[in-house]
């Protein structure tokens, strides 16, 4: 009989996506599909899931929960990939506008506790004894983030589950913090409110219950999983984390083929490949055009797609865009998040007509477009669990200039002398968190791009045929889960 598991997460794309934990959640069960795993997903019903789902039916009312009278069960299944989905569904909790986590002006949703904690209480229900989907129970609840992180501490102290939960952790800086009151909401037992159970500075913290509770605890690649048990990254968990130092298993992402792939890539103009680059050129001047930059093939456009917060450490790219545009340079930047940053990159655009372009927002298909037609990839981020689009910067073609930290330390390798004649340089790593170290990177790529165009051509051929897919990774995740059975 086949490994069941239950893969809970608070976005799954294609069906609702704010970044690279949607990826991740709509490839890895995927991948783990393809290689026999019966697995189910577990998201939460929002609009954009119950429109996108098909073949939708019912599957049971749960009720008698905590700070909700009923949800209903759903299980559909994404056309994409054919992988099942069990949909949370209720319309009280989660079928509204904006977003998963906040309302169209960016402000988060007072009941996040309430509407995380049900979704991590209704994974933890279907793996116990109560469950209402008698004919299919998991072996594994695999959860990521804090918005399942409840789920671990539901099963060992509430839910008598038998089966084994993991979680993987996507971002230290996002936990999930809740006064000591919404303890007696989500019906969590006031004994387990300890320092060795789920209180942190006297608050409930999801995320430390799924990493104090859960079996077996992963982080998106080896790199992160090392950094987090330090104070520098730890976000206060990293004694916690030390003491499962040993426990802490780090898995690089792998990306999604069928979406990222530029032999392929629907969204873009022309589709090119690492023996056929030329319809990069055109996917550049159509770029260009669309985002009324000068047409100008060999202006270097550099591209951006990021959330605008600290983490991305792009406010060190402000103070010296001005220099690289002066130097010829093309900016097209997408992205949204932090107010000032918006402003301060919008700004940026109105003083340079034709050179730099800003858009502020969400956008998939300017995504693909930003890293298919850029020439370099920039992201500066301060830390980085993992990080997808360098990965796509890879992938594309489009060499990425990266901080020397997480997963990007795990993906890039930089170009110097030896690794140039080795050919195993992809691209271009700052020395330290700085805006020098930056635009020092930045002027080492734009150098050979401009003076040694077969080198660059042969970076951008070492990245496009590196296996970026989730081949090895999702067997490691197999792995574990079979070592956890066995554990039993
Ligand atoms: P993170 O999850 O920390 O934001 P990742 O690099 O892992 O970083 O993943 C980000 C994902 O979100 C990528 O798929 C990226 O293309 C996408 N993304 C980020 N910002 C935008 C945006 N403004 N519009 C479209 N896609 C975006
Ligand atoms: C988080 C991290 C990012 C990672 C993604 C998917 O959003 O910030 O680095 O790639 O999760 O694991």
């Amino acid at each position: 009989m086949s490994l069941k598991v239950l893969f809970a997460s608070s976005e799954v794309f294609p069906l609702i996506k704010t970044g690279g934990l949607a990826d991740v959640s709509g490839s890895l069960p995927s991948a783990l599909q393809n290689l026999g795993v019966d697995i189910r997903v577990i998201l939460p019903g929002y609009p954009s899931v119950l429109e996108q789902l098909t073949d939708i039916q019912h599957l049971a009312i749960l009720d008698n929960l905590p700070a909700v009278n009923e949800v209903e069960l759903l299980l559909g299944t994404i056309a994409e990939n054919q992988v099942k989905a069990i949909v949370v569904k209720s319309a009280l909790l989660y079928e509204r506008g904006g977003g998963p986590y906040a309302d169209a002006n960016g402000q988060e949703w007072q009941d996040n506790g309430v509407r995380f904690g049900i979704l991590s209480k209704v994974a933890a229900i279907l793996s116990s004894p109560n469950t209402p989907i008698k004919d299919w129970q998991p072996d594994i609840v695999h959860c990521n983030d804090w918005q399942t992180g409840l789920t671990p501490a539901y099963m060992k102290l509430v839910d008598h589950s038998s089966a084994k939960s993991i979680i993987s952790l996507h971002n230290m800086a996002f936990q999930g913090c809740y006064p000591y009151e919404m303890l007696a909401t989500l019906d969590l037992p006031a004994s387990a409110f300890l320092m060795e159970g789920l209180e942190y500075y006297g608050q409930l913290s999801f995320l430390k219950a799924g990493i104090y509770y859960a079996d077996a605890i992963t982080t998106v690649s080896p790199g992160y999983a090392q950094e987090i048990q330090t104070e520098a990254f730890g976000f206060g968990l990293q004694g916690l984390l030390a003491s499962r130092g040993h426990e802490i298993i780090g898995i690089l992402n792998g990306i999604e083929p069928e979406e990222w792939n530029p032999e392929t890539d629907s969204y873009l103009p022309k589709n090119y490949s690492h023996s056929k680059l030329a319809g990069k050129k055109q996917v550049k001047k159509a770029l260009q055009q669309k985002l009324r930059l000068n047409i100008d093939a060999n202006a270097p456009l550099l591209g951006i797609v990021s959330r605008l917060t600290d983490q991305k450490g792009l406010d060190l790219f402000l103070p010296i865009a001005q220099n690289l545009l002066d130097a010829g340079c093309q900016l097209a930047l997408l992205g949204s998040g932090d107010n000032e940053l918006e402003i301060a990159f919008r700004d940026l655009a109105t003083h340079n007509l034709g050179k730099a372009s800003v858009t502020i927002g969400y956008n998939e298909p300017l995504s693909h477009q930003i890293m298919a037609g850029s020439d370099l990839f920039i992201m500066p981020s301060r830390f980085e669990p993992c990080g997808l689009n360098q990965l796509y910067g890879l992938a594309y073609g489009t060499p990425p200039v990266v901080n020397r930290t997480g997963g990007l330390a795990d993906s890039i390798v930089d170009a110097t002398a030896e690794t140039i004649a080795n050919k195993t340089a992809t691209g271009f790593i700052m020395e330290e968190v700085s805006s020098t170290a930056l635009l020092n990177a930045t002027q080492r790529a734009l150098t050979l791009y401009r003076t040694e165009p077969k080198v660059w051509r042969q970076l951008q051929k070492n990245g496009m045929s590196q296996n970026l897919s989730w081949d090895k990774s999702a067997l490691e995740y197999l792995d574990l889960y079979q070592s956890l059975l066995e554990s039993k």
